[in-house]
């Protein structure tokens, strides 16, 4: 891993990639996304504090473990004057996303033990298939194998 002096106060992309671990195009991805930001140069080239090797790496365990960028940027966001989260931070953090995890943990685990019975079937039925329709959601609105709620006659018109 390439060592930066600590007299360096801010990383090139490429420093920052080879630290994190992180692909250029991910950090110019969580730039664009707003979860780590840089100040340009003269020459227009990224320059990054050093703290956003922090930001990278809590950005890239909280999706590690599957939590959406959109939360990750809400959590981020959170922080007073976009402060670079801490040890405390993340703890707090990972104990509110802990019961989004254990729900997702339970649909897999569900989709998982259907999982053979969809093995070499193929129907993709909406009324028996937990992998074409793993949470029932349109047999709780409706019947039969629509997957999208009626629209106002009006609507239909319209569309002629
Ligand atoms: S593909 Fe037929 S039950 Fe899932």
């Amino acid at each position: 891993m390439p060592q930066i002096p600590e007299k360096v106060h801010e990383l090139t992309v490429g420093q920052l990639s080879a630290r994190s671990g992180a692909a250029v195009s991910a950090l110019h991805f969580y730039e664009a996304k707003g979860l780590i930001s840089s100040r340009r140069t003269s020459g227009n080239q990224r320059r990054y504090s050093r703290d956003a090797l922090r930001r990278v790496a809590f950005v890239r365990a909280a999706q590690r473990v599957g939590i959406p960028l959109a939360t990750i940027r809400d959590a981020l966001a959170e922080l007073p004057e976009e402060r670079t989260p801490n040890r405390d931070d993340w703890a707090r953090l990972s104990r509110a996303w802990r019961s989004e995890l254990d729900e997702r943990i339970r649909q897999l685990g569900r989709l998982r033990d259907h999982l053979t019975d969809c093995i070499g079937c193929g129907c993709l039925s909406l009324d028996t298939c937990v992998l074409s329709n793993p949470d029932d959601v349109f047999g709780e609105r409706m019947t039969g194998s629509r997957l999208f709620p009626e629209r106002p006659a009006r609507e239909r018109t319209s569309d002629r």
